[in-house]
């Protein structure tokens, strides 16, 4: 079928004045790729029952179709095959109507010769059951005239993916800018927003010597304003934005029962109005997001690396389940299991998101690297949906803690571990400087001293062997430059990166100088849910709480609950810079922007660099050296006294 160079092509080709290699437009666009439509048998990863039938919203006769038997791409091959038998393989019969674009357009997974495109049109005709085609263009300019275009083509979109277009630019050239958009092929005037986005270094370019990444976790719709998106925006010098989960949450937003947050007031309630479980709730929720123009903005602006965390799916999410769901009669929400609704959340996660399914043969994997130059090699986890252990689903507290030092436990699944641990040391192998480690949780122990709350197993220490594993490997393999990378839990959180063995162990590990750690964290806070220090605490009782947090974990050298906001991390091969921005109030939608604290990593160190913050107190939270004299007090187990 993939032949279908056929002399039926020439029409459409020669209407849209195109010569490239004939792809069946129905396939080329990447979203037929996705994990419902072109996985069969082991589906959803190794551990949840197979994926059973596919879910085809279409009407008709392609609803009915039954791809139980199916295996790898042969279900989105066999849509080619109807597609071009019932409406011609030149498209003859595509849609001919207007298309809008109300959700913009979208660039991600670049590498040094290719990147994702991303848009949704939206056909005038809302009955119709047409195949929408559009072309795109990428130019190395904003001009799109003949001369400037480096690669276009065309594919066609059907309510099947919820008319999610996805295509692969590619021929392009490594750390150069570029411009895309979209177009209808029947009509030219019917055209996209421009994007942008900049590729990568080669691999193995030893020169470049900067790079510039925004990075967000937790953006809760109904809580406020994404002014963070907005500051990253503004930013002419960040190359690519990150965000590493939590990007949408499953609640309903109107502060009903059950509902998590009350975005009446901001008129920020997303739709459907209700906890979300099937693929048309996933969707509409998705496109709900998507109109929120800082959001829009930032993906028109930059390309993107996502990773998913538990909200994706639903709280508190792990291989079998999530704290409200599972597949047990008591765990079936609305009539849908658990397995039903992951699977539905993540069609429309590879719907939505401009990422690259590197593993066709594995649905589930979003885990994948990306390698800047002899710069930085980045490693994107999955930690939540891939191959997690049991979490701390709330009713089950004791239990979780009573085993998260189990060696057997994982946070990552066996293959995932060795995959990025072979990673970490190719890595250190091949001379890339930096590792960056872009992941969900929050990697270093953290004691949160409140009699009712005191560690949070749904973080790695809940997985405290996992943990092990993975700073031996840096140990026992010398890696050096290590940044973990995280979010999750709505508050900022910078370490020097230590084993929990040496939290008492002063000749491991000296909090005054840093000596000893094995790197950095920079866990950031959210994009807009809420503190977990608690969600209307005065200024002073935020900091009051961040000071008392740094003197309770010895390699934790600043913490901040007091603002929503984002990171930013600058490497260079001398050293890497993290700039901390906080809002203090997003039900502004144009709130300020602060530069809370500042953060400097030394090449070869493996730890912060004092005096951290040059010294300075900073603008919202604290930092251990402010509050603790490292000449007078001592650790005593449990705290610096
Ligand atoms: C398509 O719809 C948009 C938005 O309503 C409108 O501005 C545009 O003129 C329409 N184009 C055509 C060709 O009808
Ligand atoms: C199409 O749009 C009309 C007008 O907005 C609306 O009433 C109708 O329900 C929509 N139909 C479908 C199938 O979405
Ligand atoms: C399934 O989920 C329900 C709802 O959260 C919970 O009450 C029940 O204990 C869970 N059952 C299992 C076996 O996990
Ligand atoms: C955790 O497990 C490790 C390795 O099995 C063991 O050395 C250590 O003592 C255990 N820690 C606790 C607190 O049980
Ligand atoms: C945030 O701004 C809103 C709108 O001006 C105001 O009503 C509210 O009091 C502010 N909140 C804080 C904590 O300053
Ligand atoms: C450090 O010492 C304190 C107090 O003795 C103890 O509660 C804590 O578990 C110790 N931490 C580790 C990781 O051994
Ligand atoms: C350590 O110091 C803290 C703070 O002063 C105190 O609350 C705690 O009881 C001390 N722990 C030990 C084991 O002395």
């Amino acid at each position: 079928m993939r032949s279908s160079t056929s002399l039926a092509l020439v029409p459409l080709l020669a209407f849209i004045g195109l010569t490239q290699a004939a792809i069946a437009p129905l396939e080329r666009n990447m979203a037929y790729r996705s994990p419902s439509l072109s996985v069969g048998g082991s589906g959803l990863s190794h551990d949840i029952e197979s994926i059973g039938h596919q879910i085809i919203r279409r009407s008709a006769e392609l609803k009915r179709r039954n791809f139980d038997s199916v295996r790898g791409g042969h279900a989105a091959d066999q849509l080619v095959l109807d597609y071009d038998g019932k409406y011609g393989s030149d498209g003859r019969d595509a849609y001919q109507g207007n298309v809008t674009f109300p959700y913009g357009v979208a660039a991600g997974d670049p590498y040094d010769d290719s990147a994702i495109l991303w848009t949704h049109p939206v056909p005038a005709d809302n009955t119709t059951k047409d195949p929408v085609c559009l072309q795109y263009q990428v130019s190395k300019s904003q001009d799109f005239s003949n001369g400037n275009i480096v690669d276009s083509g065309y594919a066609w979109t059907t309510s099947d993916v919820d008319y999610s277009y996805k295509v692969e630019a590619s021929n392009l050239e490594p750390l150069t800018k570029y411009s895309y958009r979209f177009f209808a092929c029947h009509d030219h005037s019917i055209v996209s927003p421009t994007g942008h986005f900049k590729t990568m270094p080669e691999p193995n370019d030893e020169s470049v010597d900067k790079l510039k990444i925004a990075v967000f976790s937790c953006s809760n719709l109904p809580f406020g304003y994404f002014n963070a998106y907005r500051g990253a925006a503004e930013s002419n010098d960040v190359d690519l934005a990150m965000h590493i989960g939590d990007y949408i949450y499953e609640s309903a937003g109107d502060g009903s029962k059950g509902s998590y947050g009350d975005g009446r007031a901001l008129n920020r309630v997303p739709l459907p109005n209700k906890e979300i479980y099937t693929l048309e709730d996933y969707r509409q929720r998705y496109a709900s997001y998507r109109l929120d123009k800082d959001l829009q903005t930032l993906h028109q602006k930059k390309a993107w690396l996502l990773v998913w965390d538990d909200h994706e799916v639903a709280d508190n999410s792990y291989n079998h389940g999530t704290a409200d769901s599972n597949n047990t009669a008591a765990g079936t929400k609305d009539g849908v299991t658990f397995t039903d609704r992951k699977r539905s959340a993540v069609k429309a996660y590879y719907e939505w998101m401009p990422i690259r399914q590197v593993d066709t043969t594995d649905g589930l994997r979003i885990w994948r690297k990306f390698q800047y130059g002899k710069l930085a090699d980045i490693s994107m986890l999955d930690t939540r949906n891939y191959d997690r252990d049991i979490t701390d689903l709330y009713y089950n507290t004791d239990e979780i803690a009573a085993m998260s030092n189990d060696t057997s436990r994982s946070l990552m699944g066996g293959k995932q571990e060795r995959w990025f641990y072979k990673n970490l040391v190719h890595s250190q192998e091949r001379g890339a400087i930096w590792k960056l480690v872009g992941q969900q949780i929050v990697v270093n122990h953290l004691h949160y001293g409140q009699p009712t709350f005191e560690i949070n197993y749904d973080a790695w220490d809940g997985y405290k062997a996992n943990r092990r594993r993975m700073f031996n490997t840096i140990k026992e393999n010398k890696i050096d430059n290590t940044i973990f990378l995280a979010g999750d839990s709505h508050a900022a959180w910078v370490y020097d990166a230590i084993y929990e063995q040496w939290e008492n162990n002063t000749n491991a590990y000296d909090p005054s100088s840093g000596q000893g750690a094995l790197g950095v964290e920079f866990a950031g806070t959210a994009v807009s849910s809420p503190s977990s220090y608690g969600k209307s605490l005065t200024k002073e009782q935020y900091t009051a709480n961040a000071k008392r947090l740094v003197t309770i974990n010895r390699n934790l050298q600043y913490a901040d609950g007091g603002t929503r906001g984002y990171f930013t991390v600058s490497l260079s091969k001398q050293e890497a810079n993290a700039n901390f921005y906080g809002f203090f109030n997003n039900t502004l939608p144009d709130a300020k922007q602060e530069l809370l604290a500042t953060f400097n990593v030394k090449r070869g160190a493996n730890h912060l660099t004092r005096p951290i913050n040059g010294n300075r107190k900073p603008i919202s939270g604290a930092l251990q050296g402010e509050v603790i004299d490292y000449k007078k007090q001592k650790w005593n187990g449990t705290a610096f006294e």
